[in-house]
């Protein structure tokens, strides 16, 4: 009899050791968000405000934007991922199509710090896939709009140059997820744009760094500097839950964001810094690895989850355990965004037969009621290029190059 409990308890180990460091599918999980981008282009509506950004919990429609909404340059660069992950042109036209509404956002005036996620995620893709040398001209000039909004007292960049609630308008402040339009200033500065915008990038990056950080490594929101002579006037929330909470997208950002730092430049400094931001992110997250949508809610276990903080993690994680020396800490980063994907590709969070999203559960902007446990669009972004970026790796190529056949 005891052989036999032992053998059995042994086949149960195995098997649930088996399961769970199972190479996720990502050609399945990749052909999952092509069938569910192609639900979406067939319920686009015919005019201007035509943009997918989020569905409500439990409903099925979309809410269109046009290209002026912070998230228009998300869906274009799905397509884009969508074309580079089953090498169908039928993405890349849609792909084209969606990006080049977002034009008149390089010949405009600055009015948010944005422009990072609308032009990089959607013409920054579009180039890096076809090298049309009309998204080049367009990303360059935006770059160039992006920076009028630099301001070298502070140090870094103006991220809502209007008046927000809480941020004492008109003096400066800046939020953790301007970290990520960094991106689009390095690429500029290293593809026939100034030198300047390189400098711009590292400026706001270890000035945001120095003053929008915790002695534990999570994130405030959003900082407030006097305009006139940079000094640090308070820290504060705008989306989480309080001034001294942890945002889980805002930690997000900036895992994402001092790795692509750290990529950029190969500044040391920035590569520490980012398995800072992402440990502390790491030591407190629910079993599934999916974030309640800020850490402080004193309402968890029953807070509202974000998704989309997760799969911009997941997709950071897999870039820092190519770039982190700690081999020790390399396996863990692989293997904890293995698991946030397995998670996210399992029946609780992607969205299925429930809508054409690819993901349910994110959570946009609590304190506003706003999004709230929905599917939007920046973490289906996020997801599949996360996938992708696993899939490169599961066949031992860097995430940097483009997705062969
Ligand atoms: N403001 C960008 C975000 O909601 O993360």
């Amino acid at each position: 009899m005891t052989i036999f409990r032992n053998l059995l308890f042994t086949a149960i180990f195995l098997f649930v050791y088996v399961v769970a460091n199972a190479q996720l599918n990502t050609s399945r999980a990749i052909a999952y968000c092509a069938v569910q981008a192609d639900k979406t282009l067939k319920s686009i509506p015919a005019d201007s405000i035509n943009i997918p950004r989020s569905i409500a919990y439990g409903k099925k429609d979309w809410k269109f934007v046009d290209f002026k909404d912070w998230c228009s340059g998300f869906w274009p660069g799905i397509l884009w991922y969508a074309y580079e992950g089953t090498h169908d042109v039928k993405y890349k036209q849609e792909a084209d199509k969606f990006s080049r509404e977002l034009t008149p956002l390089s010949m405009m005036k600055a009015f948010d710090h944005d422009l990072g996620f609308q032009i990089f995620n959607s013409f920054g893709n579009g180039y890096r896939l076809t090298k049309n040398p009309e998204y080049k001209k367009i990303i360059l000039s935006s770059a160039d709009t992006l920076a009028t909004l630099f301001n070298p007292r502070a140090g870094t960049i103006l991220s809502w140059p209007r008046p927000v609630p809480n941020m004492e308008w008109p003096q400066h402040n800046t939020i953790i997820d301007n970290m990520i339009n960094l991106e689009m200033l390095f690429w500029a500065s290293k593809n026939g744009g100034s030198k300047k915008l390189y400098d711009i990038a590292v400026s706001h990056a270890k000035t945001t760094m120095k003053n929008h950080f915790r002695a534990d490594y999570t994130s405030y929101h959003a900082v407030v500097y006097n305009r006139e002579t940079g000094a640090k006037i308070k820290a504060v929330t705008h989306q989480g839950y309080a001034d001294n909470s942890m945002w889980a997208r805002g930690q997000s950002w900036a895992i994402y964001g001092y790795t692509m730092c750290y990529r950029e430049t190969k500044d040391p400094v920035f590569l520490d810094f980012a398995q800072k931001v992402s440990d502390v992110y790491l030591k407190d997250l629910p079993a599934d690895l999916i974030p309640y949508w800020d850490f402080n809610d004193p309402a968890i276990p029953k807070a509202p989850r974000d998704a989309s903080a997760a799969a911009v993690v997941a997709s950071a994680l897999l870039e820092l355990s190519t770039l982190t020396k700690d081999k020790a800490k390399s396996k863990i980063y692989r293997k904890k965004a293995e698991q946030m994907l397995r998670s996210l590709s399992a029946a609780q969070y992607q969205s299925r037969e429930k809508n054409s999203a690819f993901l349910l559960h994110s959570t946009g902007h609590k304190p506003n009621g706003s999004e709230i446990d929905a599917a939007i669009i920046y973490a289906d972004y996020y997801y599949i290029e996360a996938l992708l970026r696993l899939k490169k790796l599961q066949r031992g190529v860097s995430i940097y190059a483009n997705l062969k056949s």
